[in-house]
């Protein structure tokens, strides 16, 4: 525990002292101890025997309580602060399945979440004129625009409750023709022009803070105990609770009179919500409850779960191309030749291109960010039962830290021997390695694949990744992540140029909450159409 308190000290980071144990050690399982009267736990680097965890021993390892208490206090009844053999967990799961279905994605989703990116791309149009090839922050508008696209999937908020729309505007009505000419905005000490900022909007702050009050339960030692105090000393906290229940409230009664307007159209989640319980309601011959907890709970879960992590993944993903430039160059051809038409007509490639041409170095850039620098670096399960794990007894209840990063997926991987696995890690496929000598790069090539017909083709099993986790607990909003990161990414490459940037703005340390989030997210940027 000191040795983790002291590397917190240094490095602000406590995830990155886990993925180091099984190097240190050369041990690709690792004993700890966190807490001075706690038990031991486990830190478990080998992709193999992870995935087979994850996949096959289910009876023996589950989720455990230590995620679920993170979200206990403030969504209870949403699935992710369930045990999975809580029967509550497949009935929640069932309400909401839909909504990560393709149909569902990208005919009621990836509207407004392009809606959100195009304001995005107008407001760093303006700031990249105003600045003048100076760098500035970007890091608030990527979570601004994250918060409004999953806001507009929840909810379909329009631009009244858009927060990038409110920074736009605010930039623009301090902007004039004489600003453009000759920037006036503040430079700091290390070059980055100042832009300023609005306040949020109170329904959209009251959200964020719950959120941000999840991360801190995320990181603390006794979540149930933290989330008490807080309740009772943090007034701010209270009302945000009070407040987002009130939005939720608004919405649900808005997507009722749309209902029984007989304008059956399909906006968001809140509206698939109410249809699956008022079919289901029927199906039991009951009266529909449109205001129970487990509606709210689902919905400020999915905003909770869903913006912090997207915006995680498109920040380090900016840092990234901008730092391999080869790599941002290829992307913009490679979106040149997926979007032809868009390209020969000069105009930005549309909501249906982005999402149904084939666009294989796309889907390899996001994926190789995704396993370079994944938001959510340590996964934890928990053990059910007495059991055993690379020859090693492991008592019932005892935690597992398997880290997302190190060996197996950015370092090689720790020796072990065969006899030492499980039965069914030995005996089942996994999947292949990484290539020793590079998997410690960021290489998109390494997600693509040539076919028998000549042709690059993305390959999404290439090689070991747990960035979403795996089997029943694995991430529900997964596809949802990738359509929001291909939409903003594929119109920020088709509109900017992002330039390399230098010293303390470039540097790689993080901030841990809910995700990993780099601490500076900075662009250069140069408008391209
Ligand atoms: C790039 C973005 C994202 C990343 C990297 C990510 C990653 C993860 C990870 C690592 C887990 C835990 C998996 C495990 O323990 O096996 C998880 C769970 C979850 N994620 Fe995501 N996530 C992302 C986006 C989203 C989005 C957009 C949503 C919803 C709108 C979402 C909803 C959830 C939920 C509900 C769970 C809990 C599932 C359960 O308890 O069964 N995530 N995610």
């Amino acid at each position: 525990m000191a040795e983790i308190t002291a590397w917190k000290r240094q490095t602000g980071e406590v995830r990155p002292w886990f993925a180091r144990q099984a190097i240190r050690h050369n041990a690709a399982l690792t004993q700890a101890w966190l807490t001075p009267l706690g038990k031991p736990v486990l830190i478990l680097s080998d992709y193999q025997e992870a995935q087979d965890i994850f996949l096959r021993r289910g009876k023996e390892f589950h989720r455990g309580p230590r995620n679920c208490d993170a979200f206990h206090g403030s969504i209870p009844e949403h699935h992710i602060a369930m045990m999975s053999s809580d029967p509550r967990f497949k009935r929640n799961k069932e309400l909401v399945r839909d909504l990560m279905t393709p149909g569902f994605l990208h005919e009621v989703s990836a509207p407004g979440i392009y809606a959100k990116s195009l304001i995005l791309v107008e407001l760093w149009a303006l700031k990249s004129q105003l600045a003048q090839g100076k760098p500035f922050n970007a890091l608030a508008d990527i979570f601004n625009a994250a918060t409004d696209m999953i806001n507009a999937a929840a909810f379909a908020f329009g631009s009244d409750m858009s927060a990038i729309k409110a920074q736009l505007d605010h930039i623009r009505s301090c902007s004039s023709p004489e600003t453009i000419q000759a920037s006036s905005f503040p430079v700091d000490a290390s070059g980055a022009v100042q832009f300023p900022t609005v306040p949020e909007l109170p329904d959209i702050s009251a959200c964020r803070d719950v959120a941000e009050h999840v991360g801190v339960l995320f990181n603390a030692l006794m979540p149930r105990l933290e989330d008490r105090w807080k309740m009772l000393t943090n007034r701010r906290l209270k009302k945000s609770v009070k407040r987002k229940d009130e939005m939720i409230r608004r919405e649900i009664e808005k997507s009722l009179a749309r209902m029984e307007s007989g304008d059956g159209a399909m906006l968001s989640a809140v509206d698939h919500l109410l249809q699956r319980e008022k079919a289901a309601a029927t199906k039991a011959d009951r009266n529909p409850d449109f205001h129970s907890r487990k509606i709210y709970d689902e919905l400020l879960g999915y905003i909770v779960a869903g913006h912090e992590t997207s915006a995680t993944a498109l920040a380090w993903t900016i840092k990234l191309i901008a730092s391999h430039q080869h790599v941002q160059e290829r992307l913009r051809m490679a979106l040149r030749t997926a979007y032809a038409s868009a390209a020969a007509e000069e105009r930005v490639p549309m909501v249906s291109e982005i999402t149904t041409a084939s666009a294989p170095y796309l889907d390899a850039v996001i994926e190789e960010s995704l396993r370079y620098a994944p938001p959510i670096p340590l996964l934890i399960r928990s053990a059910k039962v007495d059991t055993t794990l690379l020859g090693h007894h492991v008592p019932m209840g005892t935690t597992v830290f398997m880290p997302a990063v190190g060996p197996s997926y950015t370092a090689p991987a720790v020796p072990v021997r065969e006899c030492d696995r499980s039965e069914s890690s030995r005996t089942k496929g996994w999947g292949g390695r990484w290539d020793e000598e590079d998997m410690h790069l960021f290489q998109p090539d390494r997600w693509l694949k040539v076919d028998e017909n000549g042709k690059e083709r993305f390959h999404s099993q290439a090689g070991p990744m747990i960035t979403f986790g795996l089997g029943l607990r694995s991430c529900f909003g997964k596809r949802l992540a990738y359509l929001e990161v291909r939409i903003m990414l594929a119109l920020l490459v088709w509109n900017f140029r992002f330039k390399e940037i230098e010293g303390r703005l470039a540097s790689n340390e993080a901030n841990e909450a809910i995700t990993t989030s780099p601490k500076f997210c900075y662009v250069a940027l140069e408008t391209l159409c």
